[in-house]
């Protein structure tokens, strides 16, 4: 299986457009690299790419990429569809992008898809240009190019959109990608409320783990706007650090390459020179750049 992590900062990107942090000026200087919206490119075959989420960054991401280039005829692409892990706004914008594809597919869970016709009404917009097909993106299922997919409903934060929305612990997966040419297991889980029951059997025999890495400390995105509560009680993500952090969750999992993705703006893990980044590394897990392309 091929892996390309197109793109591995939160929503708003890095640097997002209206922060004038220290780090977004950085970034805008050309000190730190840009990092564009939380996206990955999978295949099983290197013909037919899948993408698990879709970005509004994705027009850039896929040029950057050359695997995912159209051709050879003259609507042809290589992408197949997309695997919603959520209806998130940096994950399911990226869908008008895609407009005007033939045949796609997307996958979903039932509450996620629900969104998708209500609140943000994005799958009866893209038929209206080229009909998609649309499948429960719960449960064991096949891609094209060979690949297996197992998701895991893993939390029930739903977009700030929609209004009232039904307590569901479908409202967020993590996939487990399997392909059982080489054995390459791959873990996405880019949006942790928790640490769900189930995902560390998922991550027990993967080789990879892509996780969510959104804030560092529970404070962080309350200090950078200048609030006492805590970036978990405002966003719904788990920490890296801390007892009952990500960081202390991958560690009873030394098997598997562990990437953080979804990135804040806001998070010290940006900067290679910090301390949160040099404590992430000690421990083994990595901060990758955008494009990064790897094999399972
Ligand atoms: C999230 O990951 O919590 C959301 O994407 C937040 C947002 O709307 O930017
Ligand atoms: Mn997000
Ligand atoms: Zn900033």
């Amino acid at each position: 299986m091929r892996v390309v992590l197109l793109g591995t900062a939160a929503g708003g990107g890095v640097p997002q457009w209206n922060c004038a942090c220290a780090r977004c000026a950085d970034v805008r200087r050309g000190v730190l690299p840009a990092r564009t919206q939380d996206c990955v490119a999978v295949s099983g075959n290197a013909r037919d790419w899948w993408l698990l989420n879709a970005s509004p960054d994705i027009r850039t991401q896929l040029s950057a990429t050359p695997a995912l280039r159209p051709g050879p005829g003259p609507r042809e692409t290589p992408v197949r569809g997309v695997l919603l892990t959520d209806a998130e706004l940096d994950h399911a914008l990226g869908l008008t992008i895609l407009r005007g594809g033939a045949g796609l597919t997307g996958y979903a869970t039932a509450p996620v898809r629900a969104a998708l016709d209500a609140e943000l009404p994005l799958r009866g917009l893209l038929d209206r240009y080229a009909p998609w097909t649309w499948r429960d993106g719960s449960g064991d299922f096949e891609l094209a190019g060979g690949l297996r997919v197992t998701g895991l409903p893993v939390g029930a934060k739903a977009p700030k959109y929609v209004h009232s929305p039904e307590p569901d612990d479908r409202w967020v997966s993590a996939f487990r990608i399997d392909d059982p040419a080489t054995g390459g297991a791959l873990v996405y889980a880019p949006c942790l409320a928790r640490w769900p029951d189930g995902l560390d059997a998922l991550l027990a025999d993967a080789d990879c783990a892509l996780v969510d890495g959104t804030f560092f400390d529970a404070t962080e995105l309350g200090s950078a706007v200048g609030r006492r509560d805590s970036g978990q009680a405002l966003m719904g993500h788990l920490p890296v650090a801390g007892p009952g952090g990500t960081l202390a969750a991958l560690a009873r999992h030394p098997g598997p390459r562990r990437i953080y993705t979804h990135l804040n703006n806001t998070n010290p893990l940006l900067d290679p020179a910090s301390a949160a980044r040099a404590q992430v590394e000690r421990a083994g897990v990595e901060v990758l750049p955008d494009g990064t392309e790897f094999a399972l």
